[in-house]
């Protein structure tokens, strides 16, 4: 694809303290934040700690105090990055001095992150992204650096790498001009356009797979029944998978008539007897 620069006053950029700087390949080069990435409408910035030590070890980690299994990270190292990567994004004009990034830590100790989330972050210009390794992180840097802490969820990543990359992707993708079709982003699950609901199952060619037909009202051509086809099954796969999302829509008003119809009738076919 030829190089479009996209011409943005403050593009938004990712600083990731990390030891593993190599993995971001992933998430910098590949696929749609690739793409985006290389387009200029975000960017990634590297920073290792251990080349913020001083010895010939160039040591990151000790044993913990107390005793315990496992390594835990040094506080200066990363709180040398920290300020390397403030001041590089104050130089590159990433950010002002009023309105400084977010360090945000990985954790699991952290807010789960989700798409409400992704959108707050789409909003901002970035942020400073901890990735801790080992047992953990000396609380103190912590307590003193870290604005913020996000989870993947109630599970244990090997470092906080994978986390960052997840969060920087569902971010990137909201951004305006990266996705090639504007609609999809809002068309996904968890987005206002769907109520917060889940997205409904999509089908391709061919028309018939292994005896499977593609449901007969997306193959109608009638704008209104495919509209209200999907709208039946996300609501249906929804009250089937994730109730907590169809009471908080109907709390927030978001189910009218129509809707309260399809997921009584989904309800009786849910039943012991029901269609499915
Ligand atoms: C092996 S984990 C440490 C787990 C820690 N001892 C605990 O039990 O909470 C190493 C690093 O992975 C990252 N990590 C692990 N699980 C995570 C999660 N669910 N969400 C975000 N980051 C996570 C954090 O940065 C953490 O410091």
């Amino acid at each position: 694809m030829p190089f479009v620069p996209v011409l943005s006053a403050r593009a938004m950029r990712f600083d990731l303290i990390t030891l593993f700087p190599e993995m971001f390949a992933a998430v910098r080069d590949q696929g749609v934040s690739g793409r985006a990435h290389a387009r200029g409408i975000w960017s990634l910035v590297t920073w290792n700690p251990r080349d913020f030590t001083t010895d010939v070890h160039r040591t990151v980690d000790d044993r913990p105090y107390g005793g315990g299994p496992g390594m835990v990270m040094l506080a200066e190292p990363l709180s040398q990055a920290v300020e390397a990567a403030r001041a590089a994004r104050l130089q590159a004009g990433a950010d002002t001095p009023e309105a400084p990034a977010p360090v945000v830590l990985l954790s699991p100790a952290g807010r789960t992150h989700d798409q409400a989330g992704a959108r707050r972050w789409a909003d901002g210009t970035g942020a400073i992204l901890i990735c801790g390794r080992y047992e953990g992180i000396d609380q103190r840097f912590i307590d003193r650096c870290v604005d913020e802490e996000v989870s993947l969820g109630d599970f244990v990543l090997s470092g906080g790498e994978l986390g960052a990359m997840v969060l920087m992707d569902s971010v990137v993708r909201l951004l305006p001009g990266v996705l090639h079709d504007a609609e999809s982003a809002v068309q996904d699950s968890f987005n206002p356009a769907l109520d917060g609901l889940l997205d409904s199952p999509h089908y391709t060619r061919p028309e018939v797979w292994r005896g499977d037909p593609v449901p007969e009202p997306l193959l109608s051509g009638h704008h209104a029944r495919i509209a209200a086809w999907r709208r039946e099954q996300s609501l249906a796969l929804t009250a089937a998978r994730r109730p907590e999302l169809i009471e908080r829509a109907r709390a927030a008003g978001r189910l009218d008539g129509s809707d309260e119809r399809v997921l009584e009738q989904a309800g009786r076919d849910s039943k012991p007897g029901g269609k499915g």
